[in-house]
């Protein structure tokens, strides 16, 4: 593959073994949602804005009400580990009440940021809810997360591209890519 990024030790997933699962996971959406009245994408920023715009992309439900929103959200306490407490910095700008619901994450690490965002918006009664996330660090759950549509399992990597990012960097990579070990650990 061409036009690797110096700071990429590997890629993980092309764009075009994203491309394939993304569609494949759209299919899965589709037939799932066929007879859905109104379904609401829930993008969790920053980090699926990519995923996100691939994913809606490949699901077609001509007859389903379908709306996007979006939540900018954090978890409170330290910056490298998930305290499963979220901070809601950006909300919906719709109610979901009575919709069907897909939380679109890009990763799942611990699982905590997720499991408390869906208690959250289940106190907002949607008719359903479910989830899709990209990558899951297996290794990492600490808590039980229902998690529907999954793109890929991941090793225990510092996994950047494709929306994710070290410290707000390489969200821009077209792919997904372990980082280099230099570019983030310090002497
Ligand atoms: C990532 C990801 C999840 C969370 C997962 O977001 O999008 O929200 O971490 O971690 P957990 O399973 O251990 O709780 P991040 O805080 O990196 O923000 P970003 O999406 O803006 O990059």
């Amino acid at each position: 593959m061409a036009n690797i990024h110096p700071n990429v030790k590997q890629v993980l997933y092309t764009e075009d073994d994203i491309k394939q699962r993304v569609a494949q996971m759209g299919k899965m959406i589709e037939a799932d949602y066929k007879d859905s009245k109104e379904l609401v994408f829930i993008g969790i920023l920053k980090g699926s804005f990519m995923f996100m715009s691939d994913l809606v992309r490949s699901v077609h439900l001509p007859n389903t009400l379908v709306s996007l929103d979006f939540m900018s959200i954090s978890s409170y306490g330290h910056s490298t580990s998930s305290s499963g407490v979220v901070k809601i910095n950006m909300d919906l700008k719709e109610s979901i009440e009575g919709k069907d619901v897909i939380v679109v994450e890009d990763i799942i690490d611990s699982g905590l940021t997720l499991k408390h965002l869906l208690g959250m918006l289940h106190d907002r009664l949607p008719r359903s809810i479910n989830t899709c996330v990209l990558l899951r660090k297996k290794e990492g759950l600490k808590t039980d997360v229902p998690i529907k549509y999954l793109g890929f399992d991941i090793p225990m990597v510092f996994i950047i591209g494709y929306g994710l990012d070290f410290a707000e960097r390489y969200r821009e990579i077209p792919y997904l890519g372990e980082l280099k070990e230099e570019c983030y650990k310090t002497a």
